[in-house]
């Protein structure tokens, strides 16, 4: 006899990212990215109390008393499905949100409880992401010009064909040189690492690799993604200031350790959902019609290595039933 089907809880929780996507378009391009995230947070979290699941927030908002919904260890889910460790970012680049630039997403993560890394007081990660075809194949301690020669070999393409997204900031200036250096291509963005880091999993995007210091909650997130598009990540914590030296040195947590997906997600269960709210390279973003908006979203699940991309046509009046906080 064969396997019976299981449930797939990232059905579920891309009506969440569908609602957070819808509240925080109604923010963008207005240059107030607390009310934009805010919007989101309050849509997502009355969504996921539906989902079957008894879930802990383990990347959320923050701490409770500066986060009053989605704090790190409330409770989310109708509290009888499985109990799973829960990743979220109701807008995953607020300043593209802000301003109305491309790529800002809706993003939950799933992982049995237990299985994700917990950040802490890690602001801050160098990292190296590729896609499924360089995953066993790169280094991070490996000098940038070897990394881009194995991800060439591995896509069967030249080096000067790679292109390589890094976040447009001051410190990873030398890996932009380094890249370049090497002949390849870099596209700076300047804001949220997640939708490349998808990009680089994903076919025919365009996009090989994501590189250079950016947030440990969007590597975390982003590992969660990849167990089931294939693809790898790997990073190191690289604290900015003394302050986050200091409370990693305090958290006892080794800085210098070199994690890899396994650390950042372990196990081989994990759902991932996100949803474009700013139009995007792959995930389009919110759009409007005469009745309600259209969502595009992908949800992974690694246990099966499904990935799935879901267009959603939603109408007002269904959705202003359900709460005004998705239609502001
Ligand atoms: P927010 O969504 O919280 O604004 O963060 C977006 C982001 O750009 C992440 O994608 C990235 O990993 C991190 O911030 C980089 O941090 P910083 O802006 O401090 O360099």
């Amino acid at each position: 006899m064969g396997e019976q089907p299981e449930r797939n809880l990232g059905l579920e929780l891309v009506r969440a990212t569908e609602a957070a996507a819808l509240s925080a378009a109604r923010w963008i391009g207005r240059g107030e990215k607390e009310a934009g995230d805010q919007a989101a947070v309050d849509a997502m979290r009355l969504l996921l109390s539906t989902v079957r699941m008894d879930g802990v927030i383990v990347i959320g908002e923050g701490e409770k008393d500066n986060a009053p919904m989605l704090y790190n260890g409330e409770r989310v889910g109708n509290g009888r499905g499985p109990t799973v460790d829960v990743a979220v970012d109701p807008v995953e680049g607020t300043n593209l949100l802000a301003q109305g630039i491309n790529n800002a997403i809706a993003i939950v993560g799933l992982s049995p409880q237990g299985a994700m890394w917990r950040p802490g007081p890690a602001f801050y990660m160098d990292k190296l992401i590729v896609g499924p075809e360089a995953a066993e194949q790169v280094d991070l301690d490996a000098p940038v010009a070897a990394n881009l020669q194995a991800i060439a070999g591995a896509k069967g393409i030249r080096v000067e064909e790679v292109t390589v997204v890094i976040l447009n900031r001051p410190r990873n200036a030398d890996k932009i040189t380094a890249v370049r250096q090497a002949g390849a291509r870099v596209r700076l963005i300047s804001d949220g690492d997640v939708a490349p880091a998808l990009m680089a999993a994903l076919p025919d995007t365009g996009i090989d690799a994501v590189m250079g210091i950016g947030g440990t909650p969007e590597g975390v997130i982003t590992a969660c993604a990849l167990h089931g598009l294939g693809g790898d990540i790997q990073g190191r914590l690289a604290p900015q200031k003394e302050d986050e030296r200091q409370r990693l040195a305090e958290a006892g947590i080794d800085a210098g350790r070199k994690l890899g997906l396994a650390d950042l997600a372990s196990g081989e269960d994990h759902t991932f959902a996100a949803t474009g709210i700013t139009q995007g390279d792959f995930l389009r973003g919110v759009r409007y019609t005469p009745t309600g908006a259209i969502t595009h979203s992908l949800v992974i699940r690694s246990r099966s290595g499904t990935w799935r991309v879901i267009e959603s046509h939603h109408r007002w009046e269904k959705l202003m039933q359900i709460s005004s906080v998705l239609y502001r």
